[in-house]
C-alpha cells in the first residue's frame, strides 16, 4: 500500500474532526487539525488585546508564537507557547472571532507553511477549509463534508448539553451561519470544494458511517 494524504475540508461544525480523527486512527495515520492552529493565534491576540483587522501585526504576532498539536491518550492536545490551550480554544469568545484572524493572507501564509512541513512523509489526515484547495493541491484522497446548517447546529447543540456546557440551538445556527459566510467570502483561500474533491453530505449519514465511506475511498487509492 501506497503512503497517502487526505485531505478534508468543509464548513463549520460538519463532523470534519470527529470523523478525520476516526480515519487516521483507523489507518494509523496523523491527524492534522488546523483550525486549532488559527484558533490558538486567535486565543493569543485576543488575550495579548491585538487589533484583529491587523493582518501584519498578527502575522508578526504569529511568528513569535510556538503551536503544537500532541496527540495524547484522550486525544490530540493544543500548546500554545507551551501552555495546554486545547479547551480555552474552544470558547465562544474564540470561536466567534477565528474567521477574522484566518482573513488575513500575511497569516494564512505561515499557517500554510507551517501545515506543508507536517504532510511531507504523508500518512496523515487533515482538515480544515483550505486543504484540498492549497494546503494539500495533491493529496491523494480529498473529502469535501457538508451537511445542512440545521443539522450541524443541532449536532453541536447535543454534543455541548451532553458535555454539561450551556448551550443555545439559535444561537449556534447563527454562528455557524456566519462564520461559513466569512470564510466562504473572504479573498484568500476561501472555503470551496476543490474541483477533485468527493462531496459526502453527511446530513443523514451516522459518524461510523461517514469514516466507513472514507476508507473505502481510501482504500481505492492504496
Ligand atoms: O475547523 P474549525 O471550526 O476549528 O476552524 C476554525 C476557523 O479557522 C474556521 O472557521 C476558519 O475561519 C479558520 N480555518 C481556516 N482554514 C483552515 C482551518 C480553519 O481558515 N484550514
Amino acid at each position: 500500500t501506497r503512503d497517502l494524504a487526505i485531505a478534508i475540508d468543509g464548513p463549520a461544525a460538519a463532523g470534519k474532526s470527529t470523523v478525520a480523527r476516526k480515519v487516521a486512527q483507523k489507518l494509523s495515520y496523523i491527524y492534522i487539525d488546523t483550525g486549532a492552529m488559527y484558533r490558538a493565534l486567535t486565543l493569543k491576540a485576543i488575550q495579548t488585546g491585538k487589533d484583529l483587522e491587523n493582518g501584519e501585526g498578527l502575522a508578526q504576532l504569529l511568528f513569535q508564537t510556538n503551536i503544537e498539536l500532541v496527540q495524547e491518550t484522550d486525544g490530540q492536545h493544543v500548546w500554545l507557547d507551551s501552555i495546554d490551550v486545547s479547551k480555552d480554544i474552544r470558547t465562544n469568545k474564540v470561536t466567534s472571532h477565528v474567521s477574522y484572524v484566518a482573513e488575513h493572507p500575511q497569516v494564512r501564509k505561515e499557517m500554510v507553511d507551517r501545515q506543508q512541513k507536517l504532510v511531507e512523509q504523508r500518512r496523515v489526515v487533515m482538515d480544515g477549509r483550505d486543504i484540498g484547495t492549497h494546503v494539500i493541491p495533491d493529496a491523494e484522497v480529498k473529502i469535501f463534508m457538508i451537511a445542512s446548517v440545521k443539522e450541524r447546529a443541532e449536532r453541536r447543540h447535543k454534543e455541548n448539553l451532553q458535555q454539561g456546557f450551556r448551550s443555545d440551538l439559535g444561537e449556534l445556527r447563527e454562528e455557524i451561519r456566519k462564520r461559513d459566510e466569512i470564510d466562504s467570502k473572504r479573498e484568500t483561500a476561501p472555503l470551496v470544494k476543490a474541483k477533485d474533491a468527493i462531496e459526502l453530505d453527511t446530513t443523514s449519514l451516522s459518524v461510523d458511517e461517514v469514516v466507513e465511506c472514507i476508507i473505502s475511498i481510501v482504500k481505492n487509492k492504496q
